[in-house]
């Protein structure tokens, strides 16, 4: 049976809010104007996603980083890998109503094993190992003098992508989400490429971090970044950063120190 929870002019475009149905803790989302209802209880370690920044369809646990799509339940990104319960949302004039979707079994199945039961996603890639990813992030230069738990915390909220040799990683002139750490492969750093004058100026391999300055904000990369072999990156988004900066201090004090560090090489320039 369906339970009234609100009001569903109550929740904006772009919103999220808690509700609770029978002793459960429910998220109602908004997308595009349509009303999406799921469990707020993140499946990975169980904080309450309402509390996190919604992208679209998509909404990111303020915890670790995983993402789901509101409108399936379905993860998008680990570390969680099991599905949220979904809700069937009614509105009946501003009246906002909720029921739980039944998941019905299948009568004539035999019993599913493990490896058989149906499933609405597929359990996350294992990781790299993580002791690399605690030395790759360790190695770039606005992570060093974090201790060993700071590296631990931030490594739960970094992803993995593989490249193609050939394939583009970042586009000069686009805006840019985040920091990559090659992990294993090479790369090479281009300007010029949207004006038909490349000039490579760097090429990166294992430990080497590119885009930092798109953790600050929303600007157009710099320049572009092409695998140069099959390569591995370690990515890790701006609202996780801006997020571990108000937990750890020592994030923004590294993060000045790179600033500094390329004001005084953009000075350098500007003398010669
Ligand atoms: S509790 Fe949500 S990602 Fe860990």
């Amino acid at each position: 049976m369906a339970t009234t929870v609100g009001k569903a002019g109550d929740i904006a475009p772009g919103q999220v809010a808690p509700f609770s149905v029978d002793g459960k803790q429910v998220a109602v989302a908004n997308v595009d104007g349509k009303l999406y209802a799921f469990s707020d209880i993140c499946t990975h370690m169980g904080c309450q996603l309402s509390d996190g920044p919604m992208s679209g369809s998509v909404i990111i646990c303020a915890c670790h980083g995983s993402q789901f799509d509101v409108t399936s339940g379905v993860v998008v990104r680990g570390p969680a890998w099991m599905p949220l319960e979904t809700y069937t949302v009614e509105v009946a004039g501003d009246e906002l109503r909720l029921e739980p979707v039944v998941v019905e079994e299948e009568e004539t199945q035999p019993a599913a094993t493990p490896a058989a039961a149906p499933s609405r996603a597929a359990p996350a890639p294992p990781r790299a190992d993580e002791a690399a990813v605690v030395d790759a992030l360790s190695q770039v230069p606005m992570f060093s003098g974090l201790s060993h738990e700071a590296l631990e915390n931030l490594r739960a909220f970094t992803f993995r992508r593989a490249f193609k040799s050939g394939d583009m990683i970042v586009e000069e002139g686009r805006t840019g989400n985040g920091l990559y750490v090659v992990l294993s492969g090479r790369v090479e750093v281009v300007k010029g490429i949207p004006a038909g004058r490349p000039q490579v100026v760097a090429t990166l391999g294992p430990g080497e971090p590119f885009g930092e300055m798109a953790l600050l904000g929303e600007w157009p990369r710099t320049a572009s970044v092409r695998a140069l072999e099959d390569t591995e990156c370690l990515g890790m988004d701006r609202w996780v950063f801006m997020h571990q900066i108000r937990r750890e201090p020592e994030l923004a004090l590294n993060m000045l120190q790179v600033l500094a560090e390329r004001l005084a090489k953009t000075d350098e320039r500007i003398v010669e």
